[in-house]
């Protein structure tokens, strides 16, 4: 039997649309807003407004890409929380409508769920390799981290965390420090291919167990190009490359080595990554490399399904429709997560 699923995603600053029939991806569109590259950083009202003007051209074009029409959908399946309440109400009040109208079921979704439920996303000649139960995954995004022990689609624990910023945010506040556009997670990536990685040292945090922390990176980041820049004022300029090199390096050693230590406690080898963060093709190799040494079968997404995307949506959505677990028209939005 096909069940076609739309996904609708716009929890931070991308309005994304994606159609699967069954666990087969047919379309995934994404518009980003480029409204924020100017600030530095998400506003969150600007993002609801550009959410609100998306929406419709974006779901139409799924449609399209997919070559189905909207009375062929089965569920709808909507982003409901973590993320800014205005651009998730946009989303929510969209897909709440759309399925009203066309009198089928509403499913909501948790976004970090989604994040790793990505790896389920099976491609068109049904050739990718999907991981078993139970599986471990680095949730690695612009906010949040943390590791999951994934014991079935939606039985997932966190067994470590961060105790401030996330990966991604500590990405984005050293680029922004090196007067990088946001987001600066891929434009550190692009610069650091350049870069020497063991030029500059930065002091790892001691933090208990399998938990995380990037404030004390960044502030030791900041002193220290600030101090730089007293003695010339070209530092940043001249030592690009080598600077993002070696605060990527100093990023992925954190979370690998905190990986390979929750491998080592629950005995899991397969190994997943997921969210923004796991588009960097330090942590992608890194990762690999990890596997290969402690015999681990790795888990990395595609790049379409690494930053925020509307087929992880609706994958999880799938698997939620399937159990008969339904939305209803009064379920509402939230910003914190409850996993
Ligand atoms: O998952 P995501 O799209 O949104 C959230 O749910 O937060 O993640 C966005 C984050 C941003 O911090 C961005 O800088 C980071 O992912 N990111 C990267 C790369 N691509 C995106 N960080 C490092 N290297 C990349 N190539
Ligand atoms: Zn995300």
């Amino acid at each position: 039997m096909k069940h076609y699923i739309l996904g609708i995603e716009s929890s931070c600053d991308d309005t994304s649309a994606a159609v699967l029939e069954n666990n087969n991806i047919l379309a995934n569109v994404i518009a980003n807003q480029d409204i924020h590259k100017k600030y530095g950083g998400v506003v969150p009202e600007l993002a609801s407004r550009a959410h609100q003007q998306n929406i419709i051209p974006v779901v139409d074009t799924a449609l399209k890409t997919a070559e189905i029409t909207k009375d062929q959908l089965t569920a709808i399946a909507f982003t409901r929380g973590p993320g800014l309440l205005g651009s998730l109400l946009v989303g929510t009040s969209f897909a709440k409508s759309f399925a009203l109208g066309l009198k089928i079921p509403l499913v909501d979704v948790d976004h970090l769920q989604a994040h790793i439920l990505a790896h389920f996303i099976q491609n068109e000649d049904g050739s990718r390799d999907l991981p078993s139960f139970p599986f471990l995954c680095l949730t690695i995004s612009g906010g949040h981290t943390q590791i999951v022990v994934i014991r079935n689609y939606f039985d997932m624990e966190i067994i470590g965390s961060t105790i401030d910023d996330a990966a991604g945010e500590a990405f984005d506040k050293a680029a922004k420090i090196m007067g990088l556009p946001y987001p600066g997670g891929p434009e550190i990536d692009k610069l650091a291919k350049q870069g020497n990685p063991n030029r500059f040292k930065f002091p790892k945090p001691k933090i208990q167990e399998l938990d995380f922390s990037f404030s004390g990176l960044k502030t030791s980041f900041l002193y220290f190009v600030r101090d730089e820049l007293k003695k010339n004022e070209n530092f940043i300029e001249e030592n690009k490359a080598d600077l993002a090199a070696s605060i990527q390096q100093t990023i992925v050693n954190i979370l690998i080595e905190k990986l390979e230590k929750a491998a080592k406690q629950t005995g899991i080898t397969e190994v997943a990554i997921a969210g923004g963060v796991s588009a960097n093709s330090e942590m992608r190799t890194r990762l690999t490399e990890s596997g290969k040494k402690l015999n681990w079968k790795v888990f990395i997404p595609e790049f379409q399904f690494t930053t925020d995307n509307a087929a992880m949506i609706a994958i999880a959505g799938y698997y939620k429709y399937l159990d008969g677990k339904y939305a209803s028209q009064s379920d509402v939005p939230y910003a914190r997560s409850k996993m």
